[in-house]
């Protein structure tokens, strides 16, 4: 087990009736906000104009950047940054999904710099410590970002989609009321759900290795969480109790509760950012297409405890199987998951993406250090060769 600082600043208002604090955390900053938002969610569900009414009975000041994409592009965060810079913004208000408060933290590190550019920060991996405070609202449950220090920022010109990570990024405040996901489609629905699986399994098997019980007990009971309530969100959009569990699981899943001593790999990630990156597809799909060829492909003598472990505890599989039996039917289990239960379409060619790129999508993501590291260390060679089997 290694040693570990838990320290998470981001004060999380969760639940119906917890706007009436929505001014007092922003006049916290100042009276003039920078209201950040996609491409109409919340006006078509009426969090807009509640906002609005909120805001105006406390003399705070509205800028608006609307149309944030799915895959914030950086040239959306320095429009952002050049607002933020001509209207001395105090605060940013984020509304919206991963990408939304994504964009504004890539916003509030750009408008601090003196060009307001925010692709330098993203390309050289700077660290952020200064940066505009961000009052975020919350309507997918998904990405972990409501309370978390990283922004993920794609540059289409170049095919690059990274993260800019900072202790200055983590939200000051949160606004999680799982009222506000009841809009959500259920395809935004199930591809949020399985990235919050993946946040925990891309993770889970070095605590393993840590040997640090209680984190491996904590991962476990937020996977089982989705694979217990999102069928539920997906029957009953409206289900507050299945709403409220992925909500919070979404939250858990990277406010660094569960690292404690654990070293992030992230494999299905790195590699799913390449998809994105290429093919602008949505990031939990593109988790569910990679996650099961993954766990294939890693699979061993080394690697097959843990794998079966994840079986049992999450899918219910039996204990008392032959451990490289036990591990296939885990695997089988999470496939299942992926393309029986939410019903995710489950190869590249499915989204049109063909092996045209692979051999410098791999590269890029090994970019960081030649290789990604994880329960099995996974060249570029092998990369390509996950990318092959989900084609
Ligand atoms: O743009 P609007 O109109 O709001 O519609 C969005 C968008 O079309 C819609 N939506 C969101 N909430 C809704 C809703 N529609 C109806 N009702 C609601 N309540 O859903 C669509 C997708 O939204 P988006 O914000 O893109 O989804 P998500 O929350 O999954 O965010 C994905 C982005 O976050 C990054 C991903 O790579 C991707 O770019 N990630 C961020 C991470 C972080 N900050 O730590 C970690 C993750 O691993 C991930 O990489
Ligand atoms: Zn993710």
């Amino acid at each position: 087990m290694n040693d570990f600082i838990f320290h998470n600043p981001d004060r999380v208002y969760f639940g119906k009736n917890q706007m009436e604090h929505l001014a007092e955390e922003i006049l916290k900053y100042g009276k003039r906000v920078l209201l950040v938002y996609g491409g109409g969610s919340i006006k078509k569900s009426g969090l807009y104009d509640s906002i609005m009414k909120l805001v105006s009975n406390n003399s705070i000041e509205i800028f608006e950047l609307a149309g944030v994409e799915p895959n914030p592009r950086h040239t959306t965060v320095n429009r952002g940054a050049a607002i933020c810079k001509k209207e001395k913004i105090d605060v940013i208000l984020a509304v919206g999904g991963g990408s939304t408060i994504d964009c504004s933290k890539g916003i509030a590190a750009a408008s601090l710099t003196e060009n307001g550019d925010v692709w330098p920060l993203v390309s050289e991996g700077v660290w952020v410590t200064e940066a505009l405070p961000i009052v975020a609202i919350l309507t997918n449950a998904a990405t972990g970002s409501e309370m978390d220090g990283w922004g993920v920022i794609s540059n289409m010109d170049t095919n690059e989609k990274i993260g800019l990570g900072g202790s200055a990024l983590i939200p000051k405040a949160a606004f999680e009321n799982p009222e506000y996901s009841f809009s959500l489609p259920v395809y935004q629905t199930v591809c949020g759900a399985f990235d919050i699986f993946n946040h925990v399994l891309d993770n889970y098997y070095f605590a393993g290795d840590a040997t640090f019980d209680l984190i491996m007990e904590m991962q476990e009971a937020v996977m089982r969480t989705v694979v217990k309530w999102v069928p539920v969100a997906m029957k009953n959009p409206e289900n507050y109790e299945a709403r409220a569990n992925l909500m919070w699981a979404s939250s858990m899943a990277l406010n660094g509760v569960l690292d404690g001593g654990s070293v992030h790999g992230c494999a299905c990630h790195f590699m799913e950012h390449e998809l994105s990156a290429y093919y602008d597809i949505t990031h939990g799909h593109g988790l569910a297409i990679i996650t099961p060829r993954w766990l294939q492909y890693i699979l061993n003598e080394n690697t097959a405890a843990a794998i079966y472990r994840l079986g049992v505890k999450i899918f219910g599989v039996a204990e008392e199987l032959e451990q490289m039996d036990g591990a296939q039917k885990a695997i089988d289990e999470v496939s299942a998951f992926c393309f029986e239960t939410l019903g995710l379409k489950s190869t590249l060619t499915d989204l049109n993406i063909t092996n045209e790129h692979f051999k410098e999508m791999a590269e890029h993501a090994c970019c960081m250090d030649g290789v990604i590291t994880g329960p099995m260390t996974l060249k570029p060679s092998d990369v390509e060769s996950i990318y092959k089997m989900c084609l």
